[in-house]
Order: structure tokens, then sequence, then C-alpha cells
């Protein structure tokens, strides 16, 4: 499915996002600068806007969709020390124990097959003191967003993501995977249980996303 969507993904990502997505993606980055010294991790890359973006580190791309990263590839990128990309799957990286000093994920953990395991295999490639650092969106639960946000996906990003990316059951899937994802509340709870603690959240577009950072206990 992502290979499919992949050539309209970042325009449709600027579309539906209504021009905010970039900007959530720098309140990502910016959240693991405190980590300690290393290189960053960014988990399920896509095309990588994440990873081009101002790192002060070196900084690795993974994602297991090879036309996503062949797009990630040809992207400008803003200089790091160095940025590798290599197609690997969250359920089996292929790093060495605590390589990292800090991970981020935008808009990925919710399609992992087990959001709750990932936490161990994220945690065994993270240093200790090292920074987890998710942008997700979750189901909306307070009203009016609540309300607004359905409309949105039925009225807009449903029609709109279909039309642009030629592919309707994506863009049916990708709303409704976040109606049914865990609340930040619950992505803390599976946290805590692989040894994270919560470093602080902050919720994004109307509570449409949610920053959930995360340090990896001692
Ligand atoms: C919605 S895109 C997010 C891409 C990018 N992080 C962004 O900010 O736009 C989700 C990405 O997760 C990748 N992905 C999903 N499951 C994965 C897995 N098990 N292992 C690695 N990558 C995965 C997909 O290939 C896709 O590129």
């Amino acid at each position: 499915m992502f290979a499919r969507v992949a050539r309209r993904y970042d325009l449709l990502n600027r579309v539906l996002s209504l021009g905010q997505d970039q900007r959530w993606r720098r309140f990502l980055r910016q959240a693991v600068a405190q980590a300690p010294a290393g290189p960053v991790l960014d988990l399920a890359t896509g095309t990588g806007d994440v990873a081009l973006g101002a790192f002060q580190r070196p900084v690795v791309g993974v994602d297991f969709c090879l036309e996503m990263l062949a797009l990630a590839r040809r992207k400008p990128g803003r200089p790091v020390p160095w940025r590798y990309w290599v197609a690997g799957d969250v359920q089996a990286l292929p790093f060495a124990e605590g390589l990292f000093a800090a991970v981020t994920v935008a808009f990925g953990w919710r399609n992992f097959p087990d959001p709750v395991q990932a936490f161990g295999t994220v945690g065994r490639v993270l240093k200790k003191g090292g920074r987890l650092a998710i942008l997700e969106f979750h189901p909306v639960q307070r009203q009016p967003w609540r309300t607004l946000h359905r409309l949105w996906q039925r009225w807009v990003i449903q029609p709109v993501g279909s039309w642009v990316s030629g592919d309707p059951q994506a863009y049916r899937y990708l709303p409704e995977t976040s109606n049914h994802f865990l609340t930040p509340e619950a992505l803390e709870r599976a946290a805590a249980l692989a040894g994270f603690s919560l470093l602080g959240r902050r919720y994004l577009g109307l509570q449409v996303a949610c920053l959930s950072v995360f340090v990896k206990k001692g």
C-alpha cells in the first residue's frame, strides 16, 4: 500500500494537514535535540521528511518500503555529519544494541504490526538515557474536535486522498488506523512496560496529532 501511494505521499501530506505537517516534524526533531551524543534513527522514515531535516547529529532513516526510500534518497536535505538510508522492518532492526542516542517516528507507529512490542525492539537499539519521540495520529477524544475530525476524514481526507493518490483503499485505511490506535495515555503505559518514561506530551492541530517524548531509563 505504501509503495502504491509513495509518489503522491508528500503532496497529500501538505494538502491534508493544511500545510502543518512539516512544522510538526520540526517539533519532533527538536524533541530529541537534548539526547546524549550519538546518531539518530528515524524509523518508518518514508520519503525522509524527518530524516532530511536539520539534525546536529548523524541520521539513519529506516523503512521497509523501497519505493518510499527511493524517493527519500533523491530529495535534498539539510547538512548533517552523515546520513544513511536502510531498508528494514521495525520487527527486526539490523543494528547493534544501544547504537542510537535518539529515535524519531513520525506517523509510523500506528502502522506497526504490534505497537506495544515495538517499544521493546526500539528500546534494544537505543542507549540508556536515549530519547524516543513519537509523532502520531491518535483517536481524537474530546468534543467538538472529535466530530470535526471525523467530518474532515469523511469529507476531505478520504475523497481527496483517493482522488490524488488513485488509491481509495489506502486513504480509507490511513484515517481508520488513527481512530483505532492507542490513546496517548495507552501509548505511555505500553512504553513504561518496556522501560521508557514520559518526558512530555504535546497536542498539535486541534488534538489531531500528538508528540510524545520518552527517555529510556538507565
Ligand atoms: C505514514 S508513513 C510515514 C512516513 C514518514 N515518517 C513521514 O513523516 O511522512 C508510514 C511509513 O511507515 C513505514 N512502515 C510501516 N510499517 C513498517 C515496519 N513494520 N517497518 C518499517 N517501516 C514501516 C511505511 O513503509 C511508511 O513509509
